[in-house]
């Protein structure tokens, strides 16, 4: 059947006869760097928090999971066209951060059945797949059997609760096979970060002891490997991807080792050696990442080589393998443009079906429906915290002091102290759908707080949860020292905030935390960091007539500065504190005690602040967790909302006869 016809079958059956999803923003064309094709080519997603609907308001975002089906087909044909490989990978985080996932009960009623229509060769879990019980359940019944044979749990079990019974997560803790065109030999495993944040239904055990585990030994000796393939959710440049690498290094001096990370959000490569590259590939569907791997010694290869030195003289070593990559931003113009499609022969039957689906699974879970209207953007990491287009200052300012309030309470000052982290993404102007809800705030993060605290100590909570690094490196031995080494046990700072922080080399982040200076919110450097994220650029080239660059990822990697595949205008990012701070109803004088407001998720740290600031006072009192009450009842994603339905209501109205 011709692509011509095949669409009009489609369309026979189908109202959708269109990718994309039917409310998103066309995307506009940018001056574009070509895919370097080699003997092996990966394409790897990550951190998608079921964005598998597209990004409905981004122009450089808008494709669906069902044109990444279709891609993915041309991909794999141009693969079998040219006697390479193709294979496709995705290390996690598949769950938690849009209303696709997040809103339907139980949660992923729509994205289980969207994800497995891409045939992914190797896929792992990520932390989000373990927080919540539930979540596990499903990762383990539903997308482990999706994904039978190339799903790898390299380092995660799953506790039975029938038994007790501690399993693998998946039945494979790695994966040898071979590709099907080159007959290439791969080992693959599947890993995720020392994370230890999840509910007990899994375990995950520490990386520097899965390494020293006798089939991993037995993995990387003696199973035929021409190019191990390590998938993890684990950022690039965090301590345990590098214990993974030396590990198989130490047995495979020269093997060419492909990386695949994930967790911290971000596009990043980095070199290990000239053998080896770790490519990390974004977040929320904006990016599909790619890497190509050429000069492998095949099987084949080395046979015609070991023939020919019978009569030669070997001359030179082995051809070091070279690597490529690149950051493919998720939208229809890329995606024509790499796989040689256009509008017309791009979409295949199966993504134009999973498109629809995709459509129809929105459009049940009500996630267009209005709440109100953003009067302009807030930004996430856009601005710097106090500048009045930040969300958080907005928070900090405005949405705290008046929706986090308990009536019994209200005549007491408090201080409300909350995790950048538990926001996700930016606020647009105009419509605040279902859809936004999850999107900003995904997480089900519960008010809680201890009456009375003498502001003495409350006042400190803030500044010692937002310097990392040294002093917090102290406060953690000083707590275990005073024998309350049960809040310390695996604690990660970093768990507080936004997951770009696992971006940053250890060095960087101890360094940061030297220079955080003294007060308040500003433990975290005020300088844009690296540029990303997508909006219409504004300057318009008109002198030489060439289309203005759309504002987006301008990636600078171990490689050098050329791995989008889309130039772009670069945009400022800014690094967020672990935490900010509310101060509410303060009388003029200082107030002696007040309410210390948090939410759950930080509560462990929130403790252990506390016994730092005590310090050596004989008289302190120690704060246990049988000091912490329920503040609010709800979540505070309900009270966010409610704020929004009553101070963003009469917006809409305005904008819409404004425009
Ligand atoms: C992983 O966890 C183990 C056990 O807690 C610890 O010894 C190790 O240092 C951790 N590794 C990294 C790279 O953080
Ligand atoms: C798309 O490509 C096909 C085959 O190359 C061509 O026949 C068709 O005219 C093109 N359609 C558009 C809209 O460019
Ligand atoms: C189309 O999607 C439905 C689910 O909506 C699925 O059952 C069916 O197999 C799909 N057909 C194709 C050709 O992918």
């Amino acid at each position: 059947m011709t692509a011509a016809a095949l669409i009009a079958a489609v369309a026979a059956f189908a109202p959708l006869a269109s990718a994309m999803q039917p409310n998103a923003v066309p995307p506009l064309p940018a001056p574009m760097r070509p895919l370097q094709w080699g003997q092996i080519n990966i394409l790897h997603t990550t951190d998608t928090h079921g964005w598998h609907g597209g990004h409905l308001q981004e122009s450089q975002y808008s494709a669906d999971w069902g044109d990444y089906v279709s891609f993915a087909d041309h991909m794999r044909r141009r693969a079998d066209d040219d006697g390479v490989d193709l294979l496709l990978v995705d290390t996690g985080d598949r769950v938690e951060g849009n209303g696709l996932y997040d809103a339907s009960t139980p949660k992923g009623e729509y994205t289980y059945d969207i994800f497995r229509q891409q045939d992914i060769d190797i896929i792992c879990p990520g932390n989000h797949e373990l927080y919540q019980a539930d979540t596990a359940d499903r990762e383990h019944h539903i997308t482990v059997p999706n994904f039978a044979g190339h799903y790898i749990a390299s380092n995660l079990d799953y506790i039975e609760p029938e038994t007790g019974k501690q399993v693998p997560m998946a039945k494979d803790r790695y994966r040898a096979f071979q590709t099907p065109n080159q007959k290439i030999n791969i080992v693959a495993f599947g890993f995720i970060f020392n994370f230890t944040g999840n509910a007990d239904n899994s375990y995950v055990q520490p990386v520097q002891q899965t390494v020293q585990e006798g089939w991993f030994q037995y993995a990387i000796t003696k199973e035929p490997v021409d190019l191990f393939v390590v998938i993890g959710h684990v950022g690039a440049r965090m301590g345990e991807l590098r214990v993974i690498y030396e590990a198989i290094r130490a047995k495979n001096p020269d093997a060419p080792i492909a990386l695949f990370a994930g967790h911290a959000h971000v596009r990043d490569a980095v070199q290990f050696d000239d053998n080896a590259l770790a490519l990390a590939s974004g977040r929320y569907f904006e990016t599909i990442g790619w890497m190509s791997v050429d000069g492998l010694e095949t099987k084949e290869a080395k046979k015609a080589k070991e023939a020919k030195e019978v009569t030669e003289v070997k001359t030179a070593a082995a051809p070091t393998v070279s690597f490529s990559r690149r950051y493919i931003d998720t939208n229809l113009l890329g995606l024509y443009y790499h796989s040689g499609t256009n509008a017309t022969t791009f979409p295949t039957e199966k993504g134009l079906n999973l498109t629809e689906f995709i459509a129809a699974g929105r459009s049940n879970l009500g996630l267009e429906t209005v709440f109100g209207c953003a009067p302009q953007n807030y930004w996430l990491q856009r601005r710097s915290i106090e500048d009045p287009d930040s969300l958080f200052s907005l928070l900090k300012k405005t949405i705290l002091p008046a929706a986090i309030v308990n009536k019994d309470r209200a005549d007491k000052p408090r201080v409300i102290v909350m995790n950048t982290g538990s926001m996700r993404f930016d606020v647009y102007r105009g419509a605040f759908t279902r859809d936004s809800t999850y999107i900003v705030s995904p997480f089900i993060s519960l008010i809680n707080y201890i009456p009375d605290v003498p502001y003495k100590l409350a006042r400190q909570v803030n500044y010692l949860l937002n310097n990392n690094g040294p002093i917090l490196s102290s406060l953690a031995a000083e707590v275990a020292a005073k024998g309350m080494d049960d809040y310390t046990r695996g604690v990660d700072w970093r768990e507080m905030g936004v997951p770009e922080q696992y971006a940053m080399k250890e060095e960087e982040e101890n360094s940061a935390g030297a220079k955080g200076s003294i007060k308040g919110d500003s433990g975290a450097s005020q300088k844009p960091l690296f540029s990303r994220r997508s909006a219409p650029g504004s300057d318009s080239d008109a002198e030489t007539g060439r289309p203005p660059l759309v504002a987006g990822y301008t990636t600078r990697d171990d490689l050098g500065d050329d791995g989008d595949d889309a130039i772009h205008e670069p945009l400022p990012h800014f690094s967020l504190p672990n935490c900010i701070e509310a101060d509410v109803g303060f009388p003029e004088e200082e107030p002696e005690t007040v309410d210390l407001i948090f939410f759950d998720f930080i509560q462990r740290f929130v403790l252990m602040a506390l016994a730092f600031a005590g310090g050596n006072d004989p008289g302190a009192k120690h704060y246990s967790e049988s000091d912490i009450q329920t503040y609010l009842e709800g979540k505070f994603t309900d009270y966010l909302l409610d704020w929004i339905k009553t101070n963003w209501k009469d917006e809409c109205q305005k904008q819409a006869s404004s425009s």
